[in-house]
Parts: structure tokens; sequence; C-alpha cells
């Protein structure tokens, strides 16, 4: 009676709390020895189950973890697996979609009402190289393209559509409208690409066969 009397007596704040809830000396010497240890156990046992969640909550609460770090991982695992992977648009292969100056992909028959007969324009190919997309005397879109890049020292050269020829600012070398070298400075001619037609759509693939314009193998593979 003694200790429930001093238990049951209000908090009045926490330092109230302290000196008038604890159970002072006296009470606890007056209190029978067995009824003090129940009363600990009982409270212990109580705090206990109020503080370890159920073993169904635990499982939950596992799986709300395991989720909510897979989120974050996933997001920064996929964008750097993908930097390893090498940029296509779905050509196959090793092929890759020209790109025009907006960067968007080279649709033929588009390409082919904005350009005329014998032009030579700049896309975006190979390893992104500048490389020139030529619609033929057809009208059609040549299966090759050349690579704009100077074999001197790597300036991008010009087409001069009144010499029809590539001309070349820096050093003055000079390439035929093929890309075949003219002269020098530049010791080779400018590197082909296949350029071909999938879905109305221009790629450009590695060129790896004979060079057509000098019958030798070819010297950028
Ligand atoms: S870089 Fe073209 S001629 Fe020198």
């Amino acid at each position: 009676m003694a200790l429930l009397a001093g238990t049951s007596q209000q908090c009045l704040g926490r330092q109230g709390c302290l000196k008038t809830c604890a159970p002072s000396a006296a009470v606890l010497r007056s209190a029978p020895r067995r009824g003090r240890k129940a009363q600990l156990v009982t409270s212990a046992s109580a705090a206990a189950g109020a503080e370890v969640p159920s073993p169904e909550k635990r499982v939950i609460m596992n799986w709300l973890l395991v989720g909510a770090a897979a989120l974050p991982v996933t997001g920064l695992a996929v964008p750097y697996i993908a930097f390893f992977v090498p940029p296509s648009t779905g050509g196959g292969g090793d092929s890759i979609a020209a790109k025009d100056a907006a960067g968007n992909d080279v649709v033929a028959t588009k390409w082919l009402k904005e350009h005329r007969a014998g032009d030579r324009s700049l896309t975006q190919g190979l390893k992104s190289d500048a490389t020139y997309l030529i619609v033929n005397d057809k009208s059609e879109i040549e299966k090759f393209g050349l690579n704009a890049v100077c074999t001197h020292l790597g300036c991008v050269v010009p087409w001069n559509t009144n010499e029809n020829k590539f001309k070349c600012p820096c050093h003055g070398s000079q390439y035929n409208a093929q890309g075949k070298v003219v002269r020098g400075p530049a010791p080779l001619s400018l590197a082909l690409a296949h350029a071909d037609i999938k879905d109305d759509v221009v790629f450009f693939s590695p060129w790896k066969e004979t060079d057509f314009r000098t019958g030798q193998n070819p010297w950028w593979t």
C-alpha cells in the first residue's frame, strides 16, 4: 500500500516528477520484498513491450528500408552504366544515326527536299566527327560519307561549290569531290564512312573495305 501510494502521485513537472513519483527509501523499505521484485519485472516487461515492434512490423519496416535504399541506388546506377554504353540510335551493329546541325536524326526524305543534287553538307557522324553527307547527281543520298577532318593537321575542310572540291583553309590542301587528296601537304584522302538509310533515317557505319578511290586498304581503321 505504501508503494502504491508512493507511485500514484501526480507529476507536476520534470523536477517534481523525480522528486514526487520516485518511491522514497522509506517506502521501498516498507514494501514487501517479493512485491517489489514482481513490480520491477512487470514494469520492465511493459517497457519492453512498448518499444520492440512485432515481427510483422519489423518485416514491413525492413522492406520499406530496402525500397528506400533501392530507389536512389538504381537512380545512380542506371546513368553510370549508360555512360559506358556507346551512343547509338538503334541502327544495329556499330552504325549511328547521322545528326543535323540541330542534333536531330537526319531524315532522308526531308533532307532531299532541302538539299539539291551535288550538295555536300556537314552532319555529325561516327565518333561525333564532322562528316559530309553527299547528294549525288541522281538526287539520292550517296552510299558513303566523307569525314571532314583534314588529314594534315586536323582542320575541318570546307566544300567549295564553285571549284567542285574541298579546300583546307589552314595550309591549302585540296581534295576532289570524293574526298581524294589532290594537293598536299595533306598526305591522305578524307576518311570514308558507309551511309545507309533505314526507316528513312540516315546511318553512318565504319568503312572497313578497300578504299575505292585509291585501291588500298583504308588508313583510318
Ligand atoms: S590542316 Fe589542312 S592543310 Fe594543314
